[in-house]
């Protein structure tokens, strides 16, 4: 299967993973989930939320991580202050990356925009260099369009 059929593919399982659930947190929880078992070479998937000038964490797969970042900090803070998705194919040479986990070589950052307003970030982590491409970016963007388009 292509990148863009696989992404199909885990989008399709979002939706009946959340339909008629309202929960944020569950339906964060089970999307992070779906994530990390569905894409291939990831090291963590999950959540931080927006609440004042700061990035919270969320639920989450993977090794305990940092649960407070500064808005415009890291990649995660750099992908909400700017309100756009953000692929680094190397972490050793993103500025102010901020070391959850040594193993992390890639991370791809998509930003939740609601309402115009940026209320979290999905956060994806790979072990592997260039992990994610375009594909990924644009797959990802879908899942949380998803994901924020449920009520
Ligand atoms: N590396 C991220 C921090 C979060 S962890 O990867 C889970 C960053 O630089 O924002």
């Amino acid at each position: 299967m292509d990148k863009p059929a696989h992404y199909d593919e885990l989008a399709r399982q979002l939706a009946a993973l959340i339909d008629g659930e309202p929960d944020r947190i569950a339906n964060a929880a089970n999307m992070a989930a779906l994530i990390y078992q569905g894409l291939p070479d990831l090291n963590w998937a999950g959540f931080y939320f927006a609440q004042g000038r700061e990035l919270v964490l969320g639920p989450f797969q993977g090794k305990p991580a940092c649960v407070r970042i500064a808005w415009g900090s890291g990649v995660c803070g750099t992908a909400a202050a700017r309100a756009a998705s953000v692929v680094v194919p190397d972490v050793n040479e993103f500025p102010g990356h901020i070391a959850c986990d040594p193993d992390s070589a890639a991370e791809l950052v998509v930003p939740l925009i609601e309402g115009g307003r940026v209320t979290g970030v999905l956060d994806l982590d790979s072990p592997v260099r260039g992990r994610f491409d375009d594909d990924d970016r644009a797959g990802c963007e879908r899942l949380v369009a998803v994901f924020v388009r449920h009520r």
